[in-house]
């Protein structure tokens, strides 16, 4: 549920400030979040990739709309697989883009049922994490997502999967005895794959349905729709 849509948008808003590739006069909105997507990559160690720009922003905002078209934490890897495939993307896309977890930070309550429930998990990880995540109460407590190094786009995203340390329900599907295994073991071996797919399937999100010409806005505010 709050995944990407806070992922992308929230965390890209963040860093938008910090981009420090944003000084040209760009007045739309979605141009920043997707430059300041590529920069945070490139400045946290990962690759570069061109940045289609002329999207505009939406003239509606939907929770409903967002609720069913993002992946829950909790989706299994069927349900993974099937939600990045309503949108065009094949398996190894799925598993390409979830490497973005490489950076970021996670609520206790997204990933409290894995690290008290869940068996293929490394114990001494589960362990690390409950003094921040107990059993009742801190549900915005934070933790990486990649506790190797979540400050910086590498690759060990997929290592620490290998290694049952995935934080997300979701994360550690990809790596759990099924299809998408090989790929982890793939990205984890080989970082400039993992750096160029990545950027080919950003790119591709990009181009999902852009609002180009007449239509959308051009937001004054990035959060909100123009009034009047
Ligand atoms: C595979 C399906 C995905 C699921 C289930 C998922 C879920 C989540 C969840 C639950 C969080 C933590 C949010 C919070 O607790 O505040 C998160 C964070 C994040 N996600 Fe995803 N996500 C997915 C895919 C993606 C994709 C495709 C991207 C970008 C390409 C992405 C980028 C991020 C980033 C950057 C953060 C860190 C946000 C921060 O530190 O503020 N995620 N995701």
């Amino acid at each position: 549920m709050e995944g990407v849509a806070r992922c992308v948008t929230c965390k890209m808003e963040k860093q938008a400030s910090s981009a420090r590739h944003v000084s040209i006069n760009l007045q739309i909105f979605q141009h920043i979040l997707a430059i300041a997507a590529h920069d945070s990559v490139v400045q946290l160690g990962g690759k570069k990739w061109t940045v289609p720009l002329g999207r505009r922003d939406s003239n509606t905002a939907s929770s409903t709309a967002v609720n069913s078209n993002f992946p829950s934490p909790f989706l299994n890897l069927t349900g993974l697989i099937s939600i990045f495939s309503n949108k065009g993307f094949i398996t190894k896309e799925t598993v390409v883009l979830s490497g973005s977890h490489t950076i970021g930070m996670a609520k206790c309550i997204g990933f409290r049922s894995r690290i008290y429930n869940e068996t293929n998990i490394n114990t001494a990880f589960a362990t690390s994490l409950k003094s921040n995540c107990p059993s009742a109460g801190g549900d915005s407590n934070l933790s990486p997502l990649d506790m190797t190094s979540s400050t910086v786009f590498d690759n060990a995203y997929y290592t620490n999967l290998i290694k049952s340390k995935g934080l997300l329900h979701s994360d550690q599907q990809l790596f759990n005895g099924g299809s998408t295994d090989s790929q982890v073991k793939a990205y984890s071996a080989n970082s400039a794959s993992f750096f160029k797919d990545f950027g080919n399937a950003m790119v591709k999100m990009g181009n999902l349905s852009p609002l180009t010409g007449t239509n959308g806005q051009i937001r004054t505010n990035c959060r909100s729709v123009n009034s009047g």
